[in-house]
């Protein structure tokens, strides 16, 4: 398996993470198979969140740790909170002390471990207080409950103001990545020209993290934005976007074509050239693979055998939508 060095300390793990949102409709049984099946493949780190099925996912996971003794030893664990869905239905966000404290101390319960190695503010709370996220993280850190801390879905000044407050080093930011979805790097295609390409989304956070060691996750590598409007392509700076799997999807022929191209020539399958494709970008990310279905976990992780060659790696983000001046 291949690995990377996380964060400052380069912590090493490996470059893939088993994402476990989409696990809600398993069994202990089905959950226990795909974990043993994840340390098979060397996948020994797992991502999940207090808000997934509202708290089940944790619970589900932490049930399978207790029917299965030992089983949580194999694996680096990480959880994300900071997101509620409250009693009008909408989900918004709380990053006060007494939220994140007490949100990550329920997590732990759910899961059914003394401590999370990873634990992720999962999405910007406009409202947030960075002394009450400091005082948080601090109290966490030093009672053991969380070994590392990290960011999801925050931009550079975003991490620079926690930062600046938070003792404990940000060492992860995990971020929406793919072929279809590289908003991170397309501003830095297109410096100083007009096409709506070069609009930076994110304050350059992907050159940020490189710069300050914060590891960057890549999220959903099989889902690519759509405009919802025109039905195009990737307009990615439309008015709204939705994301879908664009695998195999009729919808994403450009994409689907290419990546049939690519994967006949390397005799793998076309999730093998996605991973590879985002592999490929010397940030060193760590790739979240949603599927909890063996066969496609298996053919996405041969993408971490394929070297693409510039031309190739070009190539791919033309196909699906990028702008190379
Ligand atoms: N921080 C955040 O805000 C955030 C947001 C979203 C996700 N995440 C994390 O990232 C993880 C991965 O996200 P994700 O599940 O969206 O990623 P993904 O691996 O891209 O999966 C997205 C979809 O692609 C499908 N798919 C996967 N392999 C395929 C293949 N070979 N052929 C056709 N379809 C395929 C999956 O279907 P099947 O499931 O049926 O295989 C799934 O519906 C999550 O589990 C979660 O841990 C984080």
């Amino acid at each position: 398996m291949k690995t990377i060095f996380l964060g400052p300390n380069k912590i090493q793990v490996p470059a893939f993470i088993q994402g476990l949102m989409r696990t809600a409709n398993l069994s202990v049984k089905e959950l226990t198979e795909l974990l043993h099946h994840d340390i098979h493949l060397g996948i020994t780190y797992l991502d999940t969140s207090d808000i997934y099925a509202d708290g089940y996912c944790e619970t589900l996971l932490g049930n399978t740790f207790a029917s299965n003794p030992g089983l949580r030893n194999n694996f680096l664990l990480q959880t994300k909170g900071g997101i509620l869905r409250g009693a009008k239905g909408f989900a918004y966000y709380d990053f006060s002390e007494e939220h994140i404290i007490s949100a990550c101390e329920a997590s732990l319960r759910r899961l059914q471990t003394d401590h999370i190695d990873f634990y992720l503010l999962h999405r910007p709370d406009a409202l947030a207080e960075p002394e009450e996220v400091a005082s948080a993280l601090d109290k966490l850190h030093a009672s053991g409950k969380v070994l590392h801390f990290g960011v999801s879905n925050c931009n550079t000044g975003q991490i620079q103001l926690l930062q600046k407050y938070c003792t404990v080093p940000f060492e992860i930011n995990q971020m929406e990545f793919t072929l279809g979805h590289s908003l991170m790097l397309d501003p830095g295609m297109d410096v100083n020209r007009v096409e709506t390409q070069s609009y930076d989304h994110d304050q350059g956070v992907m050159n940020y993290c490189r710069l300050n060691n914060i590891t960057i996750q890549a999220f959903s590598p099989f889902r690519a934005a759509k405009n919802r409007n025109t039905g195009t392509l990737i307009d990615r700076y439309g008015v709204k976007v939705e994301t879908r799997p664009f695998l195999n999807n009729a919808e994403y022929a450009e994409i689907n074509e290419k990546l049939a191209e690519y994967a006949s020539a390397y005799d793998v399958s076309s999730a093998a050239i996605v991973i590879a494709w985002i592999l490929r970008h010397p940030a060193n990310m760590q790739v979240l693979l949603g599927s909890t279905k063996a066969d496609r976990l298996q053919d996405a992780v041969a993408g971490q055998n394929i070297q693409l060659t510039r031309e190739e790696w070009y190539d791919l983000y033309l196909s699906a939508g990028g702008i190379i001046p």
